[in-house]
Order: structure tokens, then sequence, then C-alpha cells
């Protein structure tokens, strides 16, 4: 099987003030097309830090990230901007969805933002309601819903662009244990169905299981994977 995502000898350094922080120390990490990847490791190890990079939300110190074969640092901005929407799909632990929007309007805003006509959206739109459980949900606003519907909708809005990959952090960090399974049998079911790729972070040993492969990170390094 191909590798969607190859990483090879990541660091990644933050400046703060004069002192430069290590957070990322030599990471070489491969992942395959349609695998479901669970990202583990203490608080402050670098997990999201490797997620941002992963999804070209940020850039590495130095190293080699390439997403379906394409090497992200010697894309302009504006490809790695087409690529982050159109082949890469966020969930993060909060939600991130737009209050005052309804449901469809959510899942619809990266097809809004790339400027393209929602209308030839519709058939996906549905199809994807169906998958995340939310058809009679479509016209209520975030705040009308429950963390795991919110969740849902996140994720809908994830997949509209029909990306190869997923990336979500701590997706269930922020529900009960109940809910946060479901979610994880939400991802599972969108894995296998659309073989998807997703790489989740988290810090739970039992979410970590619904994936295929744990990667296990450590003061910046991966101990395990
Ligand atoms: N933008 C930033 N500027 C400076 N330091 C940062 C920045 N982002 C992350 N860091 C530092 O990098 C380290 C790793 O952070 P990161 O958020 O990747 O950890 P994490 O493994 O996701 O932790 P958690 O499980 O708590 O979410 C931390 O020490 C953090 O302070
Ligand atoms: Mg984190």
């Amino acid at each position: 099987m191909e590798n969607i995502i190859e990483c090879k000898n990541i660091f990644k350094s933050f400046k703060m003030g004069k002192l430069e922080v290590e957070v990322l120390k030599n990471i070489t990490l491969n992942i395959k097309k349609g695998e479901f990847v669970s990202v583990m490791g203490p608080s402050g190890s670098g997990k999201s830090t490797l997620l941002y990079l992963l999804g070209g939300l940020d850039v590495p110190t130095s190293g080699s990230i390439k997403i379906n074969d394409k090497e992200l640092s010697i894309m302009k901005d504006k490809e790695q901007s087409i690529l982050r929407r159109r082949d890469l799909g966020f969930v993060f632990q909060f939600y991130n969805l737009i209050p005052n929007l309804n449901v469809e309007e959510n899942i619809l805003l990266p097809i809004l933002l790339d400027g393209e006509n929602v209308k030839n959206y519709e058939t996906d739109l549905d199809e994807i309601l169906e998958i995340v459980g939310l058809k009679e949900r479509r016209k209520f606003t975030p705040k009308e819903l429950s963390g795991g519907q919110q969740q849902r909708v996140a994720i809908a809005r994830a997949l509209i662009n029909d990306p190869d990959i997923i990336l979500a952090d701590e997706p269930t960090g922020n529900l009960d244990s109940k809910t946060g399974d479901e979610i994880l049998e939400l991802f599972k079911k969108i894995n296998e169905l659309k073989n998807k790729t997703i790489v989740q972070v988290t810090h739970s040993v039992d979410a970590a299981q619904y994936g295929s492969r744990v990667i296990h990170v450590k003061d910046g390094k991966i101990t395990e994977s």
C-alpha cells in the first residue's frame, strides 16, 4: 500500500523570546492510505504540533513532509491552502463551529470559502448528513445541539470536500465516554466505508483502540509506532 503521508527528519522549535524550545526532535513517520492511526503521549509531548504540521497549519523548522506525494515546503501558499481545503479535513476538540450558522451552513462552509456553488453539493450534503446521523437536525444551530452532535457537524464539515485524510485533535476530549465512543464508531465507519485515512490525537487508551495503529510520542520523539 502506498504512503499518503510521509514525514522525514522533522524538527520543530518555537522561539520564546531569546529562548528556542525544541518541540519535535527528528520525527520520521509514514502513514499508509486507509490507515486509522492514533497518536498518544503525555501533555506537552508535541502531538498537536505534529498534527498541525501534517496538515500544513504550521511549518517544520526542518525536515520534509509529503502529502499525497506532494512536498509541502515547496508548495506556494495558494497551492497549500487548496491542498488543506480539498485533501484534508480537520476536527478539533472544541468543534469550532460558527454559532450563528445552522448545521447545513456549517457543513457547507468550506465550499463557500472555496467560492463554489453549494447547489452542486446537495447530494453530498444529504449523504453526509445520513452518515453522521443529523438528517433531522439540519436546520438547528450549534447551541441547539449536544456536544456529541456538534462534533458530528464538525466531522461532516471535514467530509464535505471528500478529502483523503482526516486529522483530528482530541475529537472526543470534551465528550463523556459513551458519546465519545459513538464519535469513534463514526470515525471507524468513515475509515472503513469511505476509505479515509484518519489520524487522531488522543489521551485515552480506549479511544486509541479504535485505530489500526498507535503511535507513541514522548518529549518530541516517536517512542513506538
Ligand atoms: N505556538 C507555539 N509557540 C510556542 N510554544 C508552543 C507553541 N505551540 C506549542 N508550543 C509548545 O510545544 C510543546 C508541545 O505542545 P503541543 O501542543 O504539541 O503538546 P500536546 O502533546 O498536544 O499536549 P496536550 O496533550 O496538552 O494537548 C509545549 O511545550 C508547548 O508549550
Ligand atoms: Mg494537544
